[in-house]
C-alpha cells in the first residue's frame, strides 16, 4: 500500500510560510536605534549654540558638591595652610587615618614615614621623609595640600582619597611623627617602656627585626632557577647555590 506524501507536501509550505515571515519582520526595527537624545559632545541644530551639551547655569550645586567649608576642601584660609584640622580628631579619626595611610602612602613613604617605602626602594625618586624637621614643622594642613595636588614628583591623591579621608591621613601624620620622636617624658608616670627589639621578639620575629633592612644586592631569576623551583631538574651551577642559600637569610627581611 502506498503512502500519500502528505507530509512533505506539508513541510514545504510551513518553510515558506517561515521564509516569508522572516523577510516581513527583518524590514522594520522597532528597537531602540532612534531615540530622540543627545550624544555626548555631538552638535545639535536645536540650540542657537550648536551645542547639545548644555554650560552649566551660574551657581548652580550638584547633590553632594556643596563645598560651604572653604578651609576642609582647600586646607587653604586666605590662601594660607594653616595648622589646625576642620574636624576634631577621635581615635576613629585616627584609625582611619591609619588605615588610608598604609594603603595609600606607605608603598613610597614606608610604614613609619621615613620615606623609605618599598617602590623607593626599588628605584622611584627618594619620597619625603614625614619625620624629618622641616616635613614635620609644616602646618598639618600643608599634608592636606599635598595629598590633593600632588608634590614634585609625587603624584596627587585627590581622585583616590575623599577630604575625609585626607584630613584624617594627615592627622595620623602627626601621630606617625609622635611615635618616631617621642621622649621619656612623653611617656605617662609609672608606665613601664619596652624595648623594640623586645617587643618584635614577643610577636615572634627575630631581635634584628628592628634594625635596618637593605635589599639582597643581586636578585637571580635566571631561567635556571626558575626551571629549578618549578621542579624541573637542571645543572647546579654556583650562582644557583649562593642564591639557594642566600634565600632563606633574605625572607627574614621585613617592613
Ligand atoms: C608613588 C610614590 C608616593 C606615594 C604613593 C606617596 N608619596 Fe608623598 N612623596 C613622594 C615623593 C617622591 C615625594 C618627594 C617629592 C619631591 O620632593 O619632589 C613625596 C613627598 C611628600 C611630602 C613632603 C612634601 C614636602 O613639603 O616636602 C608629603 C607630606 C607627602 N609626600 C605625603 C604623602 C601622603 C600623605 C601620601 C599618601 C596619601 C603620599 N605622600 C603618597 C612619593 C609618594
Amino acid at each position: 500500500m502506498r503512502i500519500r506524501p502528505l507530509l512533505s507536501v506539508s513541510r514545504w509550505t510551513l518553510a515558506s510560510v517561515g521564509v516569508l515571515l522572516l523577510a516581513m519582520t527583518s524590514g522594520c526595527r522597532q528597537d531602540m536605534q532612534n531615540q530622540p537624545k543627545m550624544i555626548p559632545q555631538r552638535g545639535t541644530t536645536f540650540f542657537a549654540s550648536g551645542r547639545s551639551v548644555r554650560p552649566e547655569v551660574l551657581h548652580a550645586v550638584a547633590r553632594n558638591q556643596l563645598d560651604a567649608n572653604e578651609y576642609f576642601h582647600t586646607g587653604l584660609i586666605d590662601g594660607k595652610e594653616q595648622d589646625a584640622m576642620p574636624f576634631p580628631v577621635t581615635m576613629t579619626v585616627l584609625l582611619r587615618g591609619q588605615e588610608r595611610y598604609n594603603i595609600y602612602c606607605m608603598p613610597c613613604h614606608s610604614r613609619v614615614g621615613n620615606g623609605r617605602g618599598m617602590i623607593v626602594e626599588r628605584g622611584y625618586t627618594p619620597a619625603g621623609n614625614l619625620n624629618e624637621t622641616l616635613i614635620r614643622n609644616k602646618p598639618i594642613s600643608h599634608y592636606f595640600y599635598v595629598m590633593t595636588h600632588g608634590y614634585g614628583a609625587m603624584p596627587d591623591y585627590s581622585a583616590q582619597i575623599t577630604p575625609p579621608d585626607r584630613w584624617a591621613i594627615a592627622a595620623y601624620i602627626r601621630a606617625l611623627q609622635l611615635s618616631q620622636d617621642a621622649t621619656m617624658k612623653d611617656v605617662p608616670v609609672g608606665v613601664a617602656v619596652q624595648k623594640l627589639s623586645e617587643v618584635s621578639e614577643q610577636m615572634g620575629y627575630a631581635p634584628n627585626f628592628v634594625g635596618d633592612w637593605a635589599i639582597p644586592q643581586q636578585t637571580d631569576v635566571s631561567s635556571a632557577n626558575v626551571l629549578k623551583s618549578a621542579g624541573a631538574t637542571v645543572r647546579n651551577d654556583a650562582t644557583s647555590a649562593a642564591t639557594a642559600k642566600a634565600a632563606p637569610a633574605t625572607s627574614k627581611g621585613k617592613k
